[in-house]
């Protein structure tokens, strides 16, 4: 899985990924409101095929990004192998994925493997190559059917050969799709990516006076795309393990002690339910309220790299 339309970082393919969010979304066989998701522009929309049996939220994440974590308690609590967590936390995050069509998110992009994950034993990382090579087999053509596109944050440089291919044609297929964005952070380090990124703008020859915030972000695997505005921690840690490091200065960060393989709709609204509780600030000092509240993400407060807030509302 690549970064965004291609590897090589840099203003060009920002420029094209941001065109072709904005043009929408196509056909999708689901309800799904027109919503841009390009860097700077404003939700329009909110969801027309809420789940009955969730109040609405004022105000939904356009980018959710999702740890997790715990896949290997919620084995050890059942007297499974550490595997077995895995596997039932690769089949949780179709439900996750449904639901976020359902409330109107527009990008999740969910930590698999850490760069740090090597250093697990072989076998279970053996294991959680073999669960992701199934998992895209089985879920690609139905993600595809379903207007998802497959993006991946990370390197591919010493991932198994079959596997890479495997990731590759998911992407290649998928690349059109403007229903939902996945990102697949695998083999993915935060502080790798930003080194990636130093590296491409001195690669580019870009004058040092020159490099902005912006520069920085046009070189990340998530070029074009908003920083996440919700990052849910299943398993109760309470750490961001390396996750988005350039991305998340701003998000909402919210914990839940639930393992992730049972991290299930009920929990992600309550998620999005707290956020919904969040006072942005990005720094500033906002005017008196009536309220102690604020909602979350006033319409078109800026982000620290230019984004709007794209919550609607
Ligand atoms: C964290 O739980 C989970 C992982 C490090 C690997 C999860 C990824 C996969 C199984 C691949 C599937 C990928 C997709 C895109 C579906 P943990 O092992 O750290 O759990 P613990 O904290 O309870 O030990």
């Amino acid at each position: 899985m690549t970064a965004s339309v291609d590897n090589t970082p840099g203003l060009h393919n920002q420029d094209k990924v941001h065109k072709r969010d904005q043009t929408g979304i196509g056909s999708a066989s689901l309800a799904m409101p027109e919503m841009a998701v390009g860097a700077g522009a404003r939700a329009s929309a909110a969801s027309e095929s809420w789940p009955a049996e969730f109040p609405r939220l004022p105000r939904v994440p356009t980018h959710v990004a999702i740890k997790m974590d715990g896949n290997g308690r919620w084995a050890r609590a059942r007297n499974l192998p550490r595997i077995a967590g895995h596997r039932r936390g690769t089949k949780n995050l179709r439900p996750i994925l449904e639901a976020s069509v359902q409330f109107g998110i527009r990008i999740v992009t969910v930590y698999a493997f850490s760069t740090e994950n090597w250093n697990r034993p072989q076998a279970e990382v053996d294991a959680i190559l073999t669960i992701l090579g199934e998992a895209i087999k089985q879920e690609t053509p139905e993600l595809h059917a379903n207007g998802v596109q497959i993006r991946h944050l990370g390197s591919l440089e010493g991932v198994p050969t079959h596997l890479a291919d495997r990731i590759q044609e998911a992407l290649a297929l998928t690349r059109h799709n403007q229903r939902l964005i996945l990102n697949v952070a695998f083999n993915y380090g935060g502080r790798a990516e930003i080194v990636r990124a130093l590296r491409g703008i001195i690669r580019a020859g870009l004058p040092a006076e020159s490099v902005t915030e912006d520069t920085v972000s046009r070189y990340l695997y998530t070029a074009g795309q908003p920083d996440p505005d919700l990052i849910i921690l299943p398993g109760g840690e309470m750490r961001s393990s390396n996750f988005l490091t350039w991305q998340s200065i701003y998000s909402e960060v919210y914990v839940t002690p639930v393992l992730w393989p049972a991290f299930g709709v009920y929990e992600y609204y309550q998620a999005l339910a707290a956020y919904n509780q969040r006072v942005r600030r990005f720094g500033r000092v906002l005017p008196e309220t009536t309220g102690n509240h604020q909602p979350t993400g006033a319409p078109g407060a800026a982000t620290p790299n230019g984004a709007a807030d794209l919550a609607p509302g």
